[in-house]
Parts: structure tokens; sequence; C-alpha cells
């Protein structure tokens, strides 16, 4: 399973990072605006932080002016994935980058039906918000388990990334139902880290050392 960051931060980006943990990042509009400085030269930075792909959005909703802006994101660097919306002028655009190889990711998918035809249009990765469509009363994952079983079925090789990740939870059954990659706020990365019973056991441990070095003075490992 790979693991993006969905954020714009430097700082998350960096951190986890240097932790090995970034196999990539997604970012779009509102995560952009999130943070302070310009936008353009924070994409910039992304992109030289990160080796895995890193998923840049369009702000255009034409196709002549997608394929425009995402002819200038591209130049950011090799790692950039263009972030397309799925709207049919988006696939139209998504089509033209494949035939001049450069891959897309279509976001905004709330359905299987919108997931396989973002695939035929040759997306390298669909987006399906899992949490945005929790909170509107429907069960996001069950549209993991549809793309996931579909894509199977037909050998499209696009990648399901599952974003609008809520909670720690949902990285385990995107895991468990096969999902190529996971993109999460880096407060959910973080979660993940921490169970109380590591702390609880690293601090007996550290307690228990205490005792024997007053045993052994002097003593190092
Ligand atoms: O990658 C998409 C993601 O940023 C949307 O998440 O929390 O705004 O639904 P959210």
């Amino acid at each position: 399973m790979k693991i993006f960051l969905d954020t714009a931060s430097l700082d998350s980006i960096k951190k986890y990072n240097d932790m090995g943990l970034v196999d990539g990042i997604t970012t779009n509009p509102t995560l952009l605006s999130k943070e302070k400085g310009n936008p353009a030269e924070i994409m910039r930075e992304i992109v030289r932080i990160v080796q895995g792909p890193v998923s840049l959005e369009v702000v255009a909703t034409t196709a002549a002016e997608m394929l425009e802006e995402a002819h200038r994101l591209k130049k950011y660097g090799k790692n950039v994935v263009v972030k397309i919306p799925m709207i049919p002028d988006g696939l139209k655009a998504v089509k033209k980058l494949k035939s001049e190889g450069i891959e897309t990711n279509v976001t905004l998918v709330f359905s299987a039906n919108q997931a396989v035809l973002a695939a035929k249009a040759g997306a390298a990765y669909v987006s399906p918000f899992i949490g945005r469509l929790d909170d509107a009363g429907q069960d996001g994952m069950s549209l993991i388990r549809e793309i996931v079983q579909i894509f199977k079925n037909y050998q499209f090789d696009t990648n399901v990334l599952v974003a609008s990740i809520r909670h720690p939870l949902h990285v385990v059954e995107a895991g468990k139902i096969g999902a190529q990659v996971v993109t999460l706020p880096p407060d959910i990365l973080g979660k993940m880290m921490s169970h109380p019973l590591t702390d609880k056991g690293l601090s007996a441990f550290l307690s228990d050392w205490e005792k024997v070095k007053k045993e052994n003075p002097g003593l190092k490992i």
C-alpha cells in the first residue's frame, strides 16, 4: 500500500518525508489556500522535496485551459501528476494528456461509474472521496470495494487512490480491500503511529533500566 500525504504544508511534508513514510503527495486548491506564501512556489518546493508522484490540481474548467495549466504544472518537475476534476471536459483533457505521456489523477470521484469512465479516458489514478460520502450518509468504503473489484475484473491499470480519509480505520479497511494508495491528512498519519500501550511499555522499560543503572554504576550499552 502506498501512503501519500494530502497536504500542502511544507513542515508536515518534511517531517514525514524524513521518516521515509511519504510515497507521494496530493494537493488541491483548498489545501493550498490554508498555507501562507505563494502557492506556485509552495508547489515547486513540494515537487523538489518529494521523490514520488505529486498531484497538482488545475483550476480551469474547459479542456483547452486545463491542458494549458497541465503543461505549465508539468514543468514544475518530472514527478508531477496533473489532478483533473471529474467533469466531461476533464476527461477530454485526461485523454489528451495520456497521449502526451502525462499522468493524471481524476479527482472528486463519488461513484463507481465515474471511476470507470476516468480509467477508460486514461487516468493513472482515480480519487474517490470516501469521507465526504460518509458525511452525506453513504458508505464511502463500499465505493472503494466496488471500484477495486471492477478494475480487477477488467484489468484496468488505473490506481485507486483513496481520498478524503477521516481516521486510521479507513486506512486499514482500504488496505484490506486492496486499494493501491491512501492519501492522508498529516494528523491521521500521526494517529496511525501511536498506541497507548507503546507509550506505557516504553515508560516501564525506561524506569526498570534506571534500577539496573543504580545497581551497575557507570554502565553503558
Ligand atoms: O484529497 C482529497 C481531500 O483533500 C478531500 O478531503 O477532508 O476535504 O473531504 P476532505
